[in-house]
């Protein structure tokens, strides 16, 4: 059963629930993977953050984190950065390439970022983000998002403000991330918090934060009103959550992942890798999927252990396949390789 759509401007999304931006992480083969794994649950995806700076002077490297595949849409490419005629010239340059969104990022907590004055530390300087807002959006006809952070510290948690001038200069939707930069990824989000902000604006609030479960999500919703979902990490973990959460919603449940499903997204998720990069970009990208994929079941935890022993892409399946076949034999044999 599909659900109703939530409008972001002219693009509507069904359902409500996105895959979060990740930098390292949500490129086009995760997104593929995780689309395949939940289906049409998949409301929305967001890319990686990408920078202004690497775009608008022609970078190739940053260009290519651009790609994305016809059957990802909706899509969202997030930016970053902090000059306003570049991040202008950026957003056209995304558009141009054909996705239904461009998300603007006030939530990298990287100092790398920061003291550039992009990511977090644009909800400390909100009258130079309004003005990069207003330019963005004079040079966008696709929808304009907005990601943002509580605010910075404790002491200045501004999120209310910023979503307020965001839409007052047209931006279609914001997404809050209820931890301030100074938390980094400490403690909780506060969803109370992002119920203010969705209280105070008119245009659709989505929540981000701890979403890891059916229940997380059912609790979050219904703490904070918000008109959607992100979920980031809980994606990594479980790539199946999204369609876990929909069925719920429809009274049903579905199983969690087994083991055998969670080796053949990854042998998936393999192929997907070697469409998009070099050979060692792929052994790296599914070595770190692999550990934070295969947890919670008998002999996880020294499956974990051989793979990040394992070169190749070649070696790293290998060390799967032999772990489905005989779960304990991989153990003692990954052992002997990794010596
Ligand atoms: C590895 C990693 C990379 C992230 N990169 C980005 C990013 O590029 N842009 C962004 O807006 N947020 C980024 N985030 C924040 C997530 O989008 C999300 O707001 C945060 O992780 C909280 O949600 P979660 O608990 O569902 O993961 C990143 C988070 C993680 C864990």
């Amino acid at each position: 059963m599909k659900e109703a759509p939530l409008k972001i401007g002219t693009v509507e999304i069904a359902p409500a629930l996105v895959l979060a931006p990740m930098s390292g992480v949500t490129d086009m083969p995760f997104r593929r993977l995780v689309r395949e794994c939940s289906g049409e649950a998949v409301g929305l995806v967001v890319s990686e953050f990408i920078s202004i700076e690497g775009l608008t002077r022609n970078d190739l490297k940053t260009h290519r984190m651009l790609r994305y595949h016809p059957g990802e849409h909706p899509i969202s490419i997030q930016i970053f950065g902090s000059d306003i005629d570049r991040m202008a010239e950026a957003a056209a340059l995304v558009q141009a390439t054909g996705v239904d969104l461009v998300d603007i990022n006030c939530g990298c907590p990287a100092p790398k970022v920061v003291k550039k004055g992009g990511g977090a530390e644009l909800m400390r300087r909100v009258s130079h983000l309004e003005r990069i807002l207003r330019q963005v959006r004079r040079e966008l006809s696709i929808p304009l998002t907005l990601k943002i952070r509580a605010g910075w510290d404790d002491d200045s948690v501004n999120c209310v403000e910023v979503a307020r001038m965001a839409e007052a200069v047209g931006v279609d939707m914001v997404a809050v991330h209820g931890r301030t930069r100074v938390q980094l990824y400490h403690g909780a989000s506060d969803w109370d918090l992002i119920g203010e902000v969705k209280r105070a604006v008119d245009i659709p609030v989505m929540g981000s934060g701890d979403v890891v479960s059916v229940p997380t999500a059912r609790e979050r919703l219904k703490r904070s009103g918000a008109d959607g979902l992100l979920i980031g990490r809980g994606a990594m973990e479980n790539p199946w959550l999204f369609r876990q959460i929909v069925a719920d919603r429809a009274g049903e449940t579905i199983a969690p992942p087994d083991v055998r499903q969670r080796l053949g997204a990854l042998r998936r998720y393999r192929e997907l890798l070697d469409e998009a990069y070099p050979a060692k970009v792929t052994a790296a990208r599914l070595r770190g999927m692999t550990c934070r994929t295969v947890k919670g079941f008998p002999g996880s935890a020294h499956l974990r252990e051989a793979v990040t022993h394992t070169r190749t892409a070649d070696e790293l399946i290998e060390v799967l396949d032999r772990f489905e076949r005989h779960p304990h034999v991989v153990r003692t044999e990954s052992r002997g390789a990794a010596a």
